[in-house]
């Protein structure tokens, strides 16, 4: 999705704008665009395209000063273009806006603007914004010290939808007005220099010190000052946080991206998110969130609700839930459940789970849960993020960022970090489990080392994607938990090499699908649950008997005679067993996608993160 950066310091603004916005890339873009304010105007550069481009445009030269707004688009209103890309001015060329976000009354805003005078000139919603602000600006007091926050907080109150926005003007060269409602944004400092943005690795190179705004906040920020108010224009307290994870976890260090780096730092992600929660013979400690007894006996029913690969750790983890805590849980895609009125009240408890903690439908069926008084709990990787202000509760998983478009070691810290929370469960409600939660325990302790094994022995999946990767379609097929793995799989292997695939419960095979079975068509089989090794073997030998190569991922004993290409995982518990079976199956989406010559880090058409609906 769209990413903001700003500065306002002693330095020269481009670079460092720049800069952000090479780190925001990952975030997926379409246009690129820049503003400074030089001498007494504001100079605009955009293109549609890398910013790699905007940098090396020849005009990029020509800005020297010391406070600047930059931008990567990602086409909502209006194609991809260097008109459509922002920052956006007013007509009068006074302010220069940035934006994430919707605003959805913009025809009603652009009406009124038209009649005032105002013109527009590209397609997008964000127009409306400078405009308006020019609008208001030469309506309050000239003498007036606070005309600027004025003027941006009364369009602000104007706008419907979701912003984050930073503004720049040439009437008051000193300052950079921001605000935000539904979309994030940070700030941070360091001495007289200040640094915005959407994402907080953008600025992470120059500063810890961040503040995260919250929802309705506006602040103006100067070179030696920052000042936060609330939309009455009251000003508000913000605490500065300091942020751990430091400017290399952001790098790619000596991988060639960000995806191969983040599947290698798979063990070290599950081992921070396991941090102290499992220490010898002791509960599960979640004492940073105290969830009692009373609270959880009157849960009658959980809901597990996401997007995307957050919501396949969803189906791993569902199981589990209702084997350790005999509740029943249901696992539902967010922009679903948001608008089909599911039965939820007040024993109902909703697990939103979002890496980013800023997915606007996951965002909005938490809220819609809450209206509906079911008690909520937000798993997140990020600091701050907008789901953790909704929340009665917030679990954070401990990955560091993830660049990568594709997720991964998210989807494994989330499935780790759910696991020990439903042994938690049950340990508050005194369901008496604790053989199989001792298992659970001991054998999570030995994950990290089970996923090294894996990456140690990446080459034998690089050779099979070696001879796959001309397909057109796969197929990815496993059993009860086996099938959470599948799932997730052609999810990967989708995004990142445009590969078609399906997957399917084995079972399901015979009521359909089997009829696009023909000769040399490839379906994976992961088998790691021997209660149903028969019944999965003698599924995948329908497809090889109709012409199928098979791919089997296993921790069983398979006959090598009937399955030639296996690749064997360590051996775990069934449970545990969906945070192993996806390693090589990660690494089987990239080493095809290498193959093809695809970015990974970028596939086309998709955002890190989901801010929009
Ligand atoms: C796939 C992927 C997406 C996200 C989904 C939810 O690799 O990354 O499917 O999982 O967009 O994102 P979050 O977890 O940030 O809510």
């Amino acid at each position: 999705m769209c990413g903001i950066v700003g500065y306002i310091g002693c330095k020269k603004a481009s670079p460092i704008l720049i800069n952000g916005l090479l780190k925001l890339e990952y975030r997926g873009y379409d246009s690129a665009g820049i503003a400074t304010i030089e001498n007494d105007k504001i100079c605009c550069i955009k293109n549609k395209g890398r910013v790699k481009e905007l940098q090396n445009s020849k005009d990029i030269n020509t800005l020297n000063g010391n406070i600047g707004i930059a931008h990567t688009r990602w086409a909502t209103h209006g194609k991809p273009s260097s008109t459509n890309a922002h920052p956006h001015l007013d007509s009068h060329k006074n302010f220069a806006v940035v934006h994430n976000g919707i605003i959805e009354n913009h025809n009603e805003l652009k009406k009124f603007l038209l009649d005032a005078g105002y013109t527009f000139s590209s397609e997008t919603d964000t127009e409306v914004i400078p405009n308006l602000i020019d609008y208001y600006y030469s309506k309050e007091d000239v003498a007036d010290k606070e005309r600027f926050l004025k003027a941006v907080n009364k369009a602000t109150l104007d706008l419907k939808g979701s912003f984050a926005i930073a503004v720049i003007s040439k009437l008051e060269k000193d300052k950079i007005i921001i605000a935000r409602k539904d979309s994030p944004l940070v700030l941070g400092v360091k001495d007289d220099e200040k640094y915005i943005a959407s994402d907080i690795p953008a600025i992470l190179e120059y500063t810890n010190d961040i503040y995260i705004l919250k929802d309705g906040d506006i602040a103006e920020v100067t070179q030696n000052d920052v000042v936060f108010y609330d939309k009455n224009l009251e000003k508000v307290r913000r605490e500065l946080e300091s942020i751990t994870w430091d400017a290399k976890a952001s790098d790619k260090g000596n991988f060639e991206d960000f995806m191969m780096k983040e599947i290698h730092e798979q063990p070290e992600a599950i081992r921070e998110t396991i941090g102290i929660r499992i220490t010898d013979n002791k509960p599960c400690d979640f004492s940073d969130i105290n969830i009692t007894k009373e609270y959880l006996s009157e849960i009658s029913k959980i809901y597990i609700v996401a997007c995307g690969t957050a919501m396949h750790v969803g189906v791993a983890v569902k199981p589990i839930f209702e084997k350790l805590t005999n509740i029943p849980v249901e696992v539902d895609i967010a922009s679903e459940f948001r608008y089909r009125e599911p039965l939820i009240n007040e024993n109902t408890l909703i697990i939103c789970i979002s890496q980013s903690g800023e997915t606007a439908d996951t965002i909005a069926a938490l809220k819609n849960a809450k209206e509906n008084y079911a008690k909520t709990i937000a798993i997140t990787n990020v600091t701050g993020s907008s789901i953790t202000r909704e929340a009665d509760f917030t679990l954070y998983t401990h990955a560091g960022p993830e660049i990568a478009v594709a997720s991964t070691k998210a989807y494994t810290s989330q499935i780790v970090l759910l696991t020990m929370l439903a042994m938690h469960f049950s340990e508050t409600l005194d369901l008496h489990k604790d053989e199989i939660i001792q298992n659970l325990k001991s054998e999570m302790m030995e994950l990290p080392s089970k996923v090294n094994i894996i990456l140690e022995n990446s080459d034998e999946i690089k050779a099979f994607a070696k001879k796959i990767y001309k397909e057109k379609d796969l197929f990815f097929v496993g059993r009860g938990i086996d099938y959470a793995a599948a799932m997730e799989a052609s999810l990967k292997l989708k995004e990142i090499s445009y590969i078609h695939s399906d997957s399917y419960q084995s079972g399901e095979l015979k009521h359909g699908p089997i009829a696009l079975i023909e000769d040399d068509v490839t379906v994976v089989g992961i088998l790691t649950d021997r209660r149903l090794l028969d019944k999965s073997i003698s599924n995948l030998q329908e497809v090889i008997t109709r012409g199928a190569k098979t791919f089997i991922i296993t921790n069983q004993d398979i006959d090598k005679k009937i399955f030639p290409n296996i690749f064997n995982i360590p051996k775990v518990h069934p449970f545990l067993s969906p945070t192993l079976s996806i390693i090589p199956l990660q690494l089987l989406a990239y080493y095809v996608a290498k193959e093809k010559g695809l970015d990974v880090d970028k596939p086309r058409n998709l955002a890190k993160s989901v801010t929009v609906e």
